[in-house]
C-alpha cells in the first residue's frame, strides 16, 4: 500500500499551479478523450431544468462549469489553484459565458457561498486532493439547498480481472511517464496515482457523504470502475 501523500493545501495549489499549462491537453490524452464524457455523465445525473444555480467545486480550469451552465442559468466555480481559474477564466470569456459563470479562489474546506445558496454541487476528480474531505463534503451539505443534488467524480481501481492488472500497469507506469514528460512536473504526475490508491473505497466515502447530511447515497462505477461517479441528496 503506497503512503498516503502530502495534501496540504500550499503544496496541492502549487501543484496545480505548475501543472496548469499542460492540463487540459493531459486530461484529454491520458484518459482517450474519455474525461467529456464523464463530466457530461455528472451533469446529467443533477438532472437540472435550466434555472439552477450550480456551484462546482474543485472547478480547476473551468470545464464542469462550461458544460454546467448549459443545464443552469448560474455557475459558481471554486478552486484554490489561481493558475488554474486563469486558464479557466479564458475559456470562459471564449465562450461568451462571463455573464452566468462566476470563478473565485477559495477553499473546498471552506466554500465561500451562503448556507443553502445553490441547488446543485458537481465535484470532478478534486475531493481526492482535499486535505480532510470530510469537511469538504460538510461543506458542500452547508451550501445545498434542502433536496439539492451533489455528483462528484473521483478515480477507483477497477475490479475487473484482466482489466485490473492492465489499467494499474498504465496508471503507475505509463500515465506518469507522459505526464512528467509533457508537463515538466515529475511529483504531479507520481502523484495521481499514489492519491488515486490511498483514496477512501467506495464504500467508506459514501459513508462519508451519509455523515455529512447526504441521503440517496450511490456511488456507480464508469468505464470498468477506472471512474465512479458519487450521487447524493442533501437532505
Ligand atoms: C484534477 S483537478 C480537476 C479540475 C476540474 N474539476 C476538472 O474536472 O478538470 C483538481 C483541482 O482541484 C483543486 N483543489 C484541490 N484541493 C482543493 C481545495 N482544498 N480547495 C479548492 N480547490 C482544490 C486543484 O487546484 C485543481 O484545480
Amino acid at each position: 500500500m503506497a503512503h498516503a501523500p502530502d495534501k496540504s493545501p500550499d503544496r496541492i495549489a502549487g501543484m496545480f499551479d505548475a501543472i496548469a499549462p499542460r492540463y487540459d491537453l493531459l486530461n484529454h490524452l491520458l484518459s482517450a478523450g474519455i474525461d467529456r464524457r464523464w463530466r457530461a455523465a455528472a451533469i446529467r445525473s443533477l438532472k437540472l431544468t435550466g434555472r439552477e444555480t450550480l456551484l462546482d467545486v474543485c472547478a480547476g480550469t473551468a470545464d464542469v462549469a462550461l458544460a454546467g451552465r448549459s443545464h443552469a442559468s448560474r455557475v459558481i466555480g471554486v478552486d484554490f489553484s489561481g493558475a488554474m481559474l486563469a486558464l479557466g477564466l479564458q475559456k470562459v470569456r471564449a465562450a461568451g459565458e462571463s455573464h452566468a459563470i462566476t470563478l473565485v479562489r477559495g477553499d473546498a474546506m471552506r466554500l465561500p457561498v451562503a448556507d443553502r445558496s445553490v441547488d446543485a454541487v458537481t465535484v470532478a476528480f478534486g475531493i481526492r486532493n482535499v486535505q480532510q474531505p470530510e469537511v469538504a463534503c460538510v461543506e458542500m451539505a452547508r451550501a445545498l439547498r434542502p433536496g439539492g443534488r451533489l455528483a462528484i467524480l473521483e478515480f477507483g481501481v477497477p475490479r475487473i480481472p484482466g482489466i485490473k492488472p492492465l489499467y494499474l500497469w498504465y496508471f503507475t507506469h505509463v500515465l506518469p511517464r507522459i505526464g512528467r514528460a509533457i508537463s515538466g512536473h515529475a511529483a504531479a504526475y507520481s502523484y495521481l496515482p499514489a492519491s488515486v490508491g490511498t483514496f477512501a473505497s467506495p464504500a467508506e466515502f459514501m459513508q462519508t457523504l451519509r455523515a455529512a447530511g447526504f441521503s440517496d447515497v450511490r456511488a456507480d462505477p464508469l468505464t470498468f470502475g477506472i471512474v465512479y461517479l458519487y450521487t447524493a441528496l442533501r437532505k
